[in-house]
């Protein structure tokens, strides 16, 4: 997809594969939000991988309603083009389907989102549901669900065997019968995933769920090289630490050297007035 319009629920809810791959990536504020929306992506996802890449925490579960709030409201304000998602952090939506709808409700219309994120299959069936009846559109997440990681055991492949991977199918339907108008799958093998792919009716969108996903999605800092330890299925594309590296050495060469600021990065004033002090 390389319309210049912005990207519209039906845009992304009817893109299946092969005819489209639709390409997600996750931002946390507004200068990445608006340069990712500028590179042309078509979905961006103010995940709570927030936690992480932002706060330095070690997982996703401590990350607050508020902070959320806080960074996609930031993420909205930069993005034009694409479909923008905030990622509902756990213990929002967890409590009951009034405290979720309320909390739904809140990130839709505070943050100017075009939808919302809600990690778990069965289990979150019934809050997609009241959600999506409310008018927000959500977006689904199963197979590896960092928000659960102590019920999973840890942050691993899931789906490798049969019980599991029924687990995950069951889940991925689930949510598309809730109402969602996507589901990503992490961390599934590549033909689980195809054949989730092919029984759904909704886009699929793959992290580290290999190439036959209706789309993708990575974490930026994963994409840039900025994550000290980025997962094995993804991929740097760019070195931003080394042009971060170059660019701030350089002004500290300058600022040391004398040879920044010049008269050309001052303000004038007129000689009479300060011969008048
Ligand atoms: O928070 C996150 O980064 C996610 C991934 C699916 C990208 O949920």
């Amino acid at each position: 997809m390389t319309s210049p319009e912005k990207i519209s629920l039906l845009t992304v809810r009817s893109c299946k594969a092969p005819e489209g791959h639709l390409c997600a990536v996750t931002a946390y504020d507004y200068t990445f939000a608006r340069l990712v929306d500028q590179a042309g992506v078509d979905i961006v996802l103010c995940g709570d991988s927030l936690a992480n890449t932002m706060l330095g925490l070690e997982s996703t579960v401590p990350l607050t309603l508020d902070q959320m709030v806080h960074h996609s409201t930031a993420v909205a304000r930069g993005v034009q083009r694409a479909f923008c998602v905030a990622d509902m952090p756990f213990g929002s939506v967890q409590t009951g389907v009034n405290d979720a709808l309320a909390n739904c409700v809140r990130v839709f219309k505070e943050c100017g989102v075009d939808a919302v994120k809600i990690e778990g299959g069965i289990r979150s069936a019934e809050v997609i549901r009241a959600v999506v009846g409310a008018g927000i559109p959500v977006m689904g997440h199963v197979g590896l669900t960092p928000q659960f990681r102590s019920m999973l055991g840890g942050l691993k492949v899931q789906g490798k065997d049969e019980e599991s991977a029924r687990r995950i199918l069951a889940d991925a339907r689930a949510v598309e019968e809730a109402g969602a108008f996507a589901v990503v799958l992490e961390a599934v093998p590549r033909r689980l995933a195809a054949l989730i792919t092919s029984r759904l009716n909704i886009p699929t969108i793959g992290i580290g769920a290999g190439p036959d996903c209706d789309g993708q999605i990575l974490v930026l800092h994963d994409i840039l090289g900025l994550s000290p330890r980025a997962p094995k299925f993804a991929k740097v594309f760019a070195d931003l630490p080394a042009e971060v590296l170059r660019g701030v050495q350089a002004y500290c060469d300058e600022v040391r050297s004398g040879a920044f600021p010049d008269d050309s990065h001052s303000f004038r004033v007129d000689d009479s007035i300060i011969e008048k002090l």
